[in-house]
C-alpha cells in the first residue's frame, strides 16, 4: 500500500485534467493505495516572495496559507501526481506557484515517485514537451526522484472532453499500476 497524493492544478473543477486525476485516483484506490486528491484552486496559495528566510536563514516560510499543509502532505507521500492544463505551453500559474513554494521543503523531498498529467487543446502530444520540462525542472532540484509516467492528453478543449477520450482509461490504468 502506497500513499498517493494527486495535486490537480486546473482552475476548472471537473475539467479535463481534473477528470483524469479522478480516474487515476480510482485506479490507485482499486490497487489498494491510500489516495488523496487536492484541487489547488480550492486552496489559498500565495506567491513565493523570495524573502530568503527559508533558503538563507533556515527559517519557516512566513506566509501563513495552505501551501504549508500541502507541502507537508507531499513530504508524507510515496507517490506525487502533478496535473496541469497547458497554459501558453507551460504549466498553469497555480502549479508554478505551488512549486515555487517548495523552497523550504525540496531538500527533504528526496526518493519520491512522481507522475505527471497534462492536458492541451492542441492535438499534438509533442506540444507538451515544454510543459513537461517545467515539471522536470522541479525534479532536477530533488534528490533521486523517480519519474513514473507523463500522460500527455492532447486535443482536449472543453470540459467533459476527457471523459469521452481514451485518456480516461489510460489514467485509470496508470493509477492501478502504481
Ligand atoms: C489561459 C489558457 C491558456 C491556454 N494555453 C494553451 C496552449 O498554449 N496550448 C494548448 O494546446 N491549449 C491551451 N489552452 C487550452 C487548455 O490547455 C485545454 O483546454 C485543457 O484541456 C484545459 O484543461 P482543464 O479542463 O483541466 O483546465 C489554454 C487555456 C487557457 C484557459
Amino acid at each position: 500500500m502506497k500513499t498517493v497524493l494527486i495535486l490537480s492544478a486546473s482552475p476548472r473543477k471537473n475539467g479535463n485534467s481534473d477528470t483524469l486525476c479522478q480516474a487515476l485516483a480510482e485506479g490507485a484506490r482499486e490497487a489498494g493505495h491510500a489516495v488523496t486528491l487536492i484541487r489547488l484552486a480550492d486552496k489559498r496559495i500565495g506567491y513565493c516572495t523570495g524573502c530568503g528566510l527559508c533558503s538563507f536563514h533556515g527559517k519557516p516560510c512566513p506566509i501563513d496559507d495552505d501551501a504549508r499543509a500541502i507541502q507537508e502532505r507531499m513530504l508524507g507521500a510515496d507517490v506525487i501526481v502533478l496535473a496541469t492544463p497547458v497554459y501558453f505551453y507551460a504549466v498553469c500559474a497555480q502549479m508554478k506557484t505551488l512549486i515555487d513554494r517548495s523552497s523550504p521543503y525540496y531538500e527533504r523531498m528526496g526518493g519520491k515517485t512522481f507522475g505527471f498529467i497534462m492536458t492541451s487543446a492542441d492535438d499534438d502530444p509533442a506540444c507538451m514537451d515544454r510543459t513537461l520540462e517545467d515539471f522536470r525542472g522541479y525534479l532536477a532540484c530533488l534528490d533521486a526522484p523517480t519519474e513514473a509516467f507523463a500522460l500527455r492528453a492532447a486535443g482536449l478543449t472543453h470540459p467533459g472532453e476527457a471523459k469521452a477520450s481514451p485518456y480516461l482509461a489510460q489514467a485509470r490504468a496508470l493509477g492501478r499500476a502504481l
